[in-house]
């Protein structure tokens, strides 16, 4: 069977985009899902299409060659944290409408080998960008039990047992593979843990891991502070996200940004039906602002 990545929310992605024309930037270009959108439901539509996953980004340009050729389409491998400098290159000052849709794809949690799964086995790696250096293993097995204890607490929101995973953790390196790793988190947490939580016991560890290895929570800041500057005015950004972290990011720097008319006091959730059919997508928080 193959494998896809089903994006979420793209009736309401098209709708908050309404009337816009011209230019758009998706800055997590993913497998192509939203830009396809894009494509065919607005129409004389450019998409310029961001990733820092190269495999992802070659299934991106398979789903999306005809609009390459036709020069719709403008798929690179590039962080969004430096969009103003891909437009640029482009010879584009700013652009009608830009989506992000965070967190990860299907296609690069069913990989085992890509190290997101606490699924299925494979090594500690967990990089979105395969050309950085830092992975799950460094961070696993190098890091300080208490930088360990920290990041569990920030950024899995694990926090009674941040600190009795981290000392776990230490104690039985070197931890190589993502088994291994839900074996010792398993050992660390007692079992009416293991048991009865609503998710995988291993999910918030993984996620904090994620972050740390990719400078998520930074980057999304960073990114949003240079929205005024690639926004042409009435231009719309629209953010999805799938944990409370990112989505206080995003209140936030939409709040603090002068620049911006916030269009949702309250996220946008995806609708019932949605979630029935895609229960990936029941997490998924959508946050509009518009450029004044
Ligand atoms: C949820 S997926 C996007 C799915 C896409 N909207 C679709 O319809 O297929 C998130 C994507 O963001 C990418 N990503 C993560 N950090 C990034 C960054 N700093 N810059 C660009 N892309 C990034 C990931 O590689 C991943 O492909």
């Amino acid at each position: 069977m193959e494998i896809v990545h089903v994006p979420v929310m793209v009736k309401e992605v098209l709708s908050y985009f309404g009337n816009l024309r011209g230019v758009f930037l998706d800055c997590t270009v993913g497998a192509g899902g939203h830009s396809e959108a894009i494509l065919e439901n607005i129409k004389g539509s450019v998409v310029i299409g961001i990733d820092v996953d190269e495999e992802i980004l070659s299934v991106a340009k398979q789903r999306l060659k005809k609009y390459e050729s036709e020069g719709r389409a403008k798929l690179l491998k590039a962080t969004y944290v430096e969009a103003q400098r891909v437009l640029s290159q482009l010879g584009v000052k700013a652009v009608n409408g830009i989506i992000m849709d965070l967190g990860v794809s299907t296609l690069q949690l069913t990989k085992g080998e890509r190290g997101f799964a606490f699924s299925s086995d494979g090594p500690l790696d967990m990089r979105m960008d395969k050309t950085q250096r830092l992975t799950a293993y460094d961070i696993v097995n190098f890091w300080q039990e208490n930088q360990l204890r920290r990041i569990f607490f920030e950024y899995g929101e694990e926090k009674r047992y941040a600190g009795r995973i981290a000392r776990f953790i230490v104690k039985n390196r070197p931890i190589e593979t993502t088994a291994k790793f839900v074996e010792v988190i398993a050992r660390a947490l007692p079992e009416k843990e293991r048991r009865f939580r609503r998710r995988h016991f291993a999910t918030r560890v993984f996620q904090a891991i994620r972050i740390a290895v990719n400078n998520e929570l930074e980057n999304l800041r960073n990114f949003l502070v240079q929205v005024p500057d690639i926004l042409n005015q009435n231009g719309r950004i629209i953010v999805i996200s799938f944990h409370s972290l990112e989505d206080r990011i995003v209140k936030e720097a939409f709040r603090s940004i002068q620049e911006l008319d916030v269009l949702t006091r309250k996220p946008v959730r995806p609708s019932l039906e949605e979630v029935r059919e895609n229960p990936k997508a029941r997490s998924a928080k959508m946050r509009i602002a518009e450029r004044k």
